[in-house]
């Protein structure tokens, strides 16, 4: 039996997920607590550095959670998210960390179901990865 527990940090945009996760929460859709939400005004905001000091600082994932596609606030903040969680990806690889620990998703501030499942499929993703190798690796 795993009774590991992950520690995963969210990127969330302001607009999209962070109100989804609201909703999520006044609707009573029950999630796994092992999310740690970090509000951001768009998720271009996101860089490589963030989510690597995230990995480095104690979460076993990252994920970002930024508006559906065509629906950034910020025209392409989005897209500029997806990208740099693919470059993150890219980068474990190289050092032989599963890349999985680190996801993109896109959801509407209507889907508190969805933020919901996608809480739920990290924290089992990362369960059956296991801790993070990068875990307290931070030393500043
Ligand atoms: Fe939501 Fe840009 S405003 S991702």
């Amino acid at each position: 039996m795993n009774n590991f527990e992950p520690l995963i940090a969210v990127f969330s945009c302001h607009y999209c997920s962070y109100a989804a996760a609201d909703l999520a929460g006044s609707s009573r859709i029950q999630y796994p607590p092992n999310t740690r939400i970090i509000k951001v005004p768009c998720t271009g905001r996101i860089s490589v550095n963030h989510i690597l000091r995230a990995l480095e600082c104690g979460a076993d994932g990252v994920y970002v959670a930024g508006c559906l596609e065509g629906t950034c606030h910020f025209v392409s903040g989005n897209f500029k998210a997806k990208q740099r969680v693919q470059s993150a990806k890219s980068l474990l690889g190289e050092i032989n960390i599963e890349p999985e620990r680190v996801q993109m998703y896109f959801m509407s501030a209507a889907e508190g179901s969805k933020f919901a499942n996608v809480a739920k499929e990290m924290t089992e993703t990362i369960k059956e990865l296991g801790p993070s190798p990068l875990k307290g690796t931070n030393t500043q």
